[in-house]
């Protein structure tokens, strides 16, 4: 071998050694999130921790990141292509910029009655399915987390469809959210999950939707007086890692974080519901937001603006998705 050809073969060699950990030095797993730890992301973030850090033996380091510490939305799918994180819990809402807008299936309004309605198409094959299209990304998908469903707020109230008329309601990066809010008469607005509280104080928006626990916990209460508990959609996860980053972890690890993951699963959808719950009986405590349920004259007018916009999204979607998810779901 040529001296130079030695010297590039070194090279390389060294190269190499310094991507991997060094001997002895667990392998560090940066998972980057944008909620709170209060919250069922959180705390099943945390559960993983916990639980990867115990199947490997401290072989592998899992550190979170949570409130947007280290990225924002936009910015934490693309550090994870990177490589700059390895896993992160983005909502299903948000991989339409990815190149991937099947998921906003799952934003569609009334699209599932109910949590089992969801779980049926979560936890089986079109789950699965759908997590397989993130392969082309370089992206693997672990694993669906719950939130909740969706409550409105605004600075005024929101009974009938036509009170939306005008207001800017802060969405997630979805196209789905988008044909929602246009279809209630308000104007749209994408804003980062960070921006929303300050957004809402300095009235840049008028209101946004969310779950129970993402509004109390981000403090959204103490500036929308306001809120319609209307479930009209759901917000949910998809838990994802960076594929090259997964697919070169020795076996008997990755078998491990399978497990680690797998309970965390259990357990942050087994306090989902508990958690929004027990946000919703908090915000009401706080007083600083009044709280209206749908009645059902008001329920029957916002289907009738909103149930048009899922057969609307199909081809955005992907008129098999919305097929599948409607048979799994029973909808
Ligand atoms: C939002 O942007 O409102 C949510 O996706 C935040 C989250 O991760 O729950």
């Amino acid at each position: 071998m040529r001296v130079g050809n030695r010297v590039a073969v070194l090279a390389a060699i060294v190269a190499g050694l310094l991507a991997l950990p060094a001997l002895g030095q667990p392998v560090v797993i940066k998972f980057s999130h944008v909620v709170a730890p209060d919250t069922p992301k959180g705390k099943a973030a945390a559960r993983f921790e916990e639980l990867a850090e115990r199947y490997t033996d401290g072989a592998v380091d899992v550190q979170v990141f949570p409130n947007s510490q280290l990225y924002k939305d936009k910015e934490e799918l693309e550090a994870l292509q990177l490589g700059a994180v390895q896993m992160l819990a983005p909502s299903l809402a948000k991989f339409g910029p990815l190149g991937v807008p099947d998921f906003e299936v799952f934003d569609l309004p009334f699209i599932f009655r109910d949590y089992q309605a969801l779980h049926a198409v979560t936890m089986g094959p079109v789950g699965k399915d759908l997590l397989a299209r993130l392969e082309d990304k370089g992206i693997t998908g672990l694993a669906y987390w719950d939130n909740g469903f969706k409550i409105m707020s605004a600075n005024r109230p929101l009974r009938m469809p036509a009170d939306f008329r005008g207001l800017r309601m802060r969405i997630q990066a979805s196209r789905v959210l988008e044909a929602q809010m246009a279809a209630l008469g308000a104007v749209p607005q994408v804003m980062a999950f960070s921006e929303v509280e300050q957004a809402l104080r300095a009235g840049l928006v008028d209101g946004a939707e969310n779950t129970p626990s993402n509004m109390y916990t981000q403090g959204m209460n103490a500036v929308q007086p306001y809120a319609t508990i209307s479930n009209h959609g759901y917000l949910g996860y998809a838990v994802i890692v960076n594929s090259k980053f997964w697919d070169e972890l020795p076996d008997d690890l990755r078998a491990a974080l399978e497990r680690a993951m797998a309970e965390a699963t259990d357990y942050g959808n087994s306090i989902a519901k508990g958690e929004n719950d027990a946000a919703l009986a908090a915000m009401r405590a706080a007083g600083t937001t009044e709280f209206h349920e749908l009645t059902e004259t008001e329920r029957a007018a916002w289907m009738a603006a909103l149930l048009p916009v899922q057969d609307a999204m199909a081809d955005r979607i992907g008129a098999g998705t919305l097929a599948a998810v409607r048979a799994a779901s029973g909808g």
